[in-house]
């Protein structure tokens, strides 16, 4: 799928929890369709632009005018039913900065990481320089496992997060980029849609 997501680093969040939740292929393939999306940012320090589609995915524009020294993602992504309360499927606060020593000297993340910048400009330094970065077309693909797992039928799902960054030394998160999606995860043939 090609859609048009939140900020800078949830997309790298989003990105990295699909390529380490592997590469199986399945019978069935799954498409995602949202339902809504909505994001806020910090002009004019720091500038989002997304689109989203049903099939072609996420795109965004993100300009940073202010170096980030400490820059913070989060994302949540429930899954939702009319009878039960929302299950949590991922939950996760990451400092950017500490990801990237993992992507440096970790070898076995140079692909997810190639693979990332291949999907975008983002330059995954940290601190966040200034500069513009674009990523277009994300693709998820229809095999992906992630997407097995958040397909329930009559399900819905959300996703919300956000980039941050870390004020002081105690911690406080001060939002650059907040989003959030709903939509749900639809099963079809392989092929179908591709
Ligand atoms: C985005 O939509 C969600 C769900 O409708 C809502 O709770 C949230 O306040 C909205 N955020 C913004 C920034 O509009
Ligand atoms: C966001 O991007 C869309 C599609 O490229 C464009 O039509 C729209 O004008 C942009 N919005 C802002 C606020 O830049
Ligand atoms: C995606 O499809 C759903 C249901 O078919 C529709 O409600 C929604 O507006 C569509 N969203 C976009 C971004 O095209
Ligand atoms: C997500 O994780 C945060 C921090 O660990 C926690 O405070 C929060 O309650 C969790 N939310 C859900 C819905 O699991
Ligand atoms: C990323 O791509 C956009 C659009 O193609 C371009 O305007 C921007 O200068 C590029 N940014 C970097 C850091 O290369």
């Amino acid at each position: 799928m090609r859609g048009n997501w939140r900020t800078l680093v949830s997309i790298t969040t989003w990105l990295l929890l699909l390529e380490l939740s592997g590469i199986g292929s399945k019978e069935s393939c799954y498409y995602i369709f949202f339902t809504h999306a909505n994001w806020t940012d910090a002009r004019p320090r720091f500038i989002v632009n997304m689109t989203f589609s049903n099939q072609t995915g996420i795109g965004s524009v993100t300009t940073i005018n202010e170096e980030i020294a400490s820059p913070v993602s989060r994302i949540l992504i429930l899954q939702h039913s009319s009878k039960e309360k929302p299950r949590t499927i991922y939950n996760a606060t990451m400092k950017l900065c500490d990801l990237q020593n993992v992507f440096n000297s970790v070898p076995l993340f140079k692909p997810v990481k190639d693979n990332m910048l291949k999907q975008s400009n983002y330059s995954l330094s940290c601190p966040l320089v200034p500069g513009t970065y674009s990523m277009g077309n994300m693709k998820v693909s229809p095999k992906n496992p992630l997407l097995s797992l958040l397909y329930q039928p009559k399900h819905t799902f959300s996703v919300k997060g956000g980039l941050f960054e870390e004020l002081g030394s105690r911690g406080r998160l001060r939002p650059l980029s907040t989003y959030f999606m709903a939509g749900k995860v639809v099963k079809r043939s392989c092929g179908a849609n591709e």
